[in-house]
């Protein structure tokens, strides 16, 4: 059945469901309304109900118990409820779904076998690995790093943290040695997991010996354990590392989940702010997944017997979300993928659809168009009939990659589901759902359940009506974050200091005639590569560590296939000669200090930057010079030397 685009408002194109799709989805266009307007009217109610889709041990009396009210921010659900994450993922499925396939592990290289491992095997799988960090001293609200390649250990090493109530924080594999030590150093982690090394594109990254460097310059009580992934020689610390299948075969198989409170955290993920070392987000145990399983069910219209494939990695909130925990918390078969799209060819993603009969389908626009640019004829190669929903997250799709994912991918009939969230939201804010919601190329379109969205314009007032200003949220929902790790003041300075009884999303947004949401990127100073959030703040402090560099400032700038690439302006110490050698080793330079997804695009050099006279870098001038739009760059009068702007556009860097 195909989907006939009709006229919505600002004449978007509107997609609506094939009644066929509304008919069998978990809600069609009715349920939606009536779902939503319970949502917000009465909260209490709302979420009283829909925590009952978890296993409580001690069920809870207190519902919703959230200010924020900018001198009293608290959140809080389900406050005197007991449970456990590990269980409501594995146990109390085994009963009714045992011997059903939890995850789907799809390698790297696409000779390796793929492995089907059912929630029976999980359940062991994780006791094991519980007890492991039992031995080596892992208690209740300790924390555990974990550096792992996409491979099941991964989910083990997850969830056995959460079946002993230990806090887990993922870095992801490609983060640099330094990058790792600062997340360990930061949570004050008791353990770090890794494996020999992570293959990926035919590629092995040593996570082993990235590990060694991060350890020196962390505490020497820090343990690392080693899983086997490909067996290759590594470097051995006596008394400091741990060989995990020799610990596993030292264990006892069972393990009783842990009672923890709702608020307990579950986990920490770091991601990057506007200013400063990436924070620590906290995300707690009973509503995190409460939420996370409710919006994974409805936005993918996740149904029994479904495979559902997500592609994003466990080093993002994505995979926290909707690799593991929600699907897991649902019972369904997810897949998880090792690879890259494009490896050994362009058709991988689809071979892979094809193979294991995929039904959702969730991936990032900048894979989208990095695919689109290898042509359809490696979609076409395979049969995607299996498909039902797609999905798209990380950052604004345009209407030319959703058109094609459409098109190409979908054959016309299946819904996309372009999905709004962030690191902070623990799960999907602003997305279609596939039965109800009529969608529109570009647009997130309308609020999850107990949502309430408002764009508010530089004062902090509301608009009403089709407008267009920053993207705000008036009212906690279940997955949100706590706080950050170690300085809720912070927590509370980011995110509702600005805009006073709001959370402050830090995206731009329009909202149209018909209520849709448009987000039109971040208005602060974080840059959105291939879908991985960047402080422009890390790029510029790895660039002046550099004894070359005595100053640089980074912007963003619309990149074909990555939606932003990174643009940096250097000004090097005097006598320093500016040479193209120099710049490839300042490029290597921040690869080697953050990782390569903060390899620099452009670097230009700046002989002096743009500042007012109070010495403030004027970041919204050297944006637009490196968008190109050099007559448009504004009031440029309250600079220090506007002659700076006249040479940094004469040697503007093509990029
Ligand atoms: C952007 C990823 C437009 C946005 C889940 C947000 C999006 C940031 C979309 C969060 C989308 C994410 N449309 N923009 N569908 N999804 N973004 O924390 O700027 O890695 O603030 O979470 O990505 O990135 P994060």
């Amino acid at each position: 059945m195909t989907i006939q685009p009709t006229g919505g408002a600002d004449s978007a194109p509107l997609y609506a469901p094939s009644s066929e799709i509304a008919e069998n989805a978990h809600a069609d266009a009715a349920r939606y309304e009536e779902l939503y307007q319970k949502s917000v009217s009465d909260p209490e109610g709302f979420w009283a109900e829909e925590g009952k889709r978890l296993d409580w041990i001690k069920p809870f009396t207190k519902v919703k118990n959230t200010s924020f009210d900018y001198d009293n921010v608290s959140i809080k659900w389900f406050e005197d409820g007991t449970l456990n994450v590990a269980a409501n993922c594995i146990d109390r499925h085994l009963a009714t779904r045992g011997d059903q396939t939890a995850i789907i592990f799809e390698p790297d290289n696409p000779d390796e076998a793929a492995q089907h491992i059912t929630y029976k095997q999980l359940h062991k799988e994780v006791q094991v690995f519980a007890n492991v960090l039992k031995d080596m001293g892992v208690d209740k609200g300790d924390r555990v790093v974990i550096y792992l390649p996409m491979i099941p250990a991964a989910a083990y090493a997850m969830l056995a943290c959460a079946r002993i109530g230990a806090i887990h924080s993922i870095v992801f594999a490609g983060f640099s040695p330094d990058a790792l030590a600062d997340r360990v150093n930061g949570c004050d982690a008791k353990v770090v997991i890794c494996s020999d090394y992570a293959p990926r594109g035919g590629r092995n990254t040593p996570l082993k010996s990235n590990c060694d460097k991060a350890l020196l310059r962390c505490s020497d009580k820090v343990k690392l354990l080693v899983v086997e992934r490909t067996g290759a020689q590594i470097d051995w610390v006596e008394g400091r590392d741990y060989k995990y299948e020799d610990m596993a075969a030292g264990v006892a198989p069972d393990c009783a989940p842990t009672e923890v409170n709702a608020e307990d955290p579950l986990f920490i993920l770091y991601t990057s702010g506007s200013t400063g070392k990436p924070k620590g987000v906290v995300h707690c145990s009973g509503g995190y997944l409460a939420y996370a399983a409710m919006t994974h069910q409805y936005v993918f219209d996740y149904q029994d017997g479904d495979i559902y494939w997500c592609t994003a990695d466990v080093g993002w909130v994505t995979g926290h979300s909707y690799i593991v925990y929600g699907p897991l918390a649902n019972g369904a078969t997810t897949v998880m993928f090792e690879g890259v799209p494009t490896y050994p060819d362009a058709g991988r993603f689809w071979a892979v659809c094809e193979k294991h009969k995929v039904t959702q389908f969730y991936t990032a626009p900048t894979a989208i168009r990095a695919l689109m640019g290898k042509g359809p004829e490696w979609v076409e190669k395979y049969d995607l009939s299996s498909l039902r929903i797609l999905g798209s997250v990380g950052e604004p799709i345009n209407p030319e990659a959703w058109n094609w994912y459409n098109e190409n991918v979908g054959k016309g009939s299946c819904p996309i589901v372009d999905t709004w969230w962030q690191t902070e939201t623990g799960g999907i804010l602003i997305a279609p759902l596939p039965g109800a919601t009529p969608t529109k190329p570009g647009s997130a379109t309308k609020p999850f359940f107990g949502v309430q969205p408002v764009i508010l314009d530089d004062k902090g007032n509301e608009l009403s009506g089709a407008t267009e200003g920053v993207l705000a949220i008036k009212d906690s929902w279940p997955g949100q974050m706590r706080t950050v790790w170690g300085d809720h003041d912070r927590f509370v300075s980011t995110y509702f200091e600005m805009f006073k009884g709001y959370y402050f999303s830090g995206d731009g947004c329009r909202r149209d005639a018909d209520g849709y949401y448009w987000i039109t990127g971040r208005v602060d100073d974080v840059i959105n590569v291939s879908g991985h959030r960047m402080g422009t703040a890390e790029v510029e402090s790895a660039l002046v560590a550099h004894e070359t560099v005595s100053e640089a400032a980074v912007v963003g700038y619309p990149h074909d296939i990555k939606g932003q690439g990174i643009y940096c302006y250097v000004t090097l110490m005097d006598g320093v000669e500016a040479t193209d050698e120099l710049r490839a080793q300042l490029q290597a330079w921040v690869r080697q200090e953050i990782g390569p997804i903060a390899k620099p695009d452009v670097i230009q050099w700046a002989p002096g930057l743009p500042k007012t006279r109070s010495g403030k870098i004027m970041r919204r001038i050297l944006r637009k010079i490196a968008e190109n739009e050099t007559d448009s760059l504004g009031d440029t009068s309250t600079l220090a030397d506007p002659s700076v702007v006249d040479d940094l556009i004469a040697n503007r860097a093509n990029a």
